[in-house]
């Protein structure tokens, strides 16, 4: 039986790195290549076996409501110009079986205070929490390889990356004793420490796996770094109640939240996409640079 079938999508941030192109729209809309950030990590999430998608959202978020909506004219038209593919393309955006769910986060008050928004839909149960703006290619997807060991381990398993140590300042920093294979036991975990500070340079990325117990701590989480209510400060309470796992998924990640890696992910998708390869690359190797 799969015991995770939810999973919360945090899109109500400002998306400052990106302005202006998030002034009015959210950052998960950005496509690579063809396809917005938030779709990708819809797919990863149904790969997993998750069927509730909760989406926290924020002003400005409308367009992912109507991403994952049915979109009438347009299926119109494609069924009229007898455009199959296309058609097909839009009308399969998410598989029948999922559902989702918006709930609005008022203010941006931090990425711990937009999990809690989500505490009267999660309820009693494990979910899973995907940051769209993390892009990770692999196979299996990153989330399913961890939810494969929340089903062998039941405890709260957050997914994590080496990094160089001059960037611990961007990332959730976990001190760990191995556990077994790219696996550990969490320590203690703490928010955007400085390179000396840094217990590690095991580094939090954008997919958790959470017990519900971790929406009683949150409330009780007081602003910490950026003056936001971190998620990682409600993590860290929750280890002194049970078990927490970090895992070092395979697979490449992208940070799309930023200007340059949402550039690499789309040359290096572009480079995959089976439509554009081929003239992609002739174009890059054409280049003089
Ligand atoms: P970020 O730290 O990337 O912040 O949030 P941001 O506001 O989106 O972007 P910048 O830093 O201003 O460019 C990490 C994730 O948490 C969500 C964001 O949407 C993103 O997916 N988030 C953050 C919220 O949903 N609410 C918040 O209050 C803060």
């Amino acid at each position: 039986m799969n015991q995770v079938t939810k999973a919360v999508f945090p899109v109500a941030g400002l998306g400052t790195r990106f302005l202006p192109a998030t002034k009015a729209n959210p950052k998960e809309m950005l496509p690579i290549v063809d396809k917005p950030l938030i779709q990708y990590a819809a797919e990863e999430a149904i790969a997993a076996g998750i069927d509730e998608l909760i989406f926290v959202t924020g002003r400005n978020k409308r367009s992912i409501e109507d991403h994952f909506d049915k979109a009438y004219e347009l299926e119109v038209q494609l069924e009229a110009d007898g455009k199959k593919d296309l058609l097909g393309m839009v009308q399969n955006v998410l598989p029948n079986s999922a559902s989702c769910v918006y709930i609005r986060q008022a203010e941006a008050l931090g990425l711990g205070h937009a999990v809690l928004c989500a505490k009267q839909v999660v309820g009693n149960d494990p979910f899973a929490v995907i940051l769209a703006d993390d892009l990770i290619s692999a196979a299996p997807g990153a989330l399913k390889q961890m939810v494969d060991l929340y089903i062998r381990h039941q405890s709260s398993v957050i997914g994590v990356q080496t990094i160089p140590r001059e960037a611990t300042r961007s990332y959730g920093i976990v001190k760990g004793i191995p556990a077994g294979d790219r696996l550990y036991k969490v320590e203690s975990i703490v928010e955007k420490p400085a390179p000396e500070k840094a217990p590690s340079t095991l580094a939090v990325v954008g997919r958790y796996i959470l017990t519900p117990r971790i929406f009683g701590l949150l409330e009780s989480v007081q602003p910490g770094a950026g003056g936001e209510i971190q998620l990682t400060d409600g993590i860290a309470a929750l280890l002194s109640h049970e078990q927490v796992l970090a895992y070092e998924f395979s697979g490449k990640r992208y940070d799309c939240g930023n200007k340059f890696g949402y550039l690499q992910a789309t040359v290096e998708y572009a480079l995959a996409h089976p439509e554009l390869k081929d003239q992609f690359l002739i174009y890059l190797k054409g280049l003089k640079l």
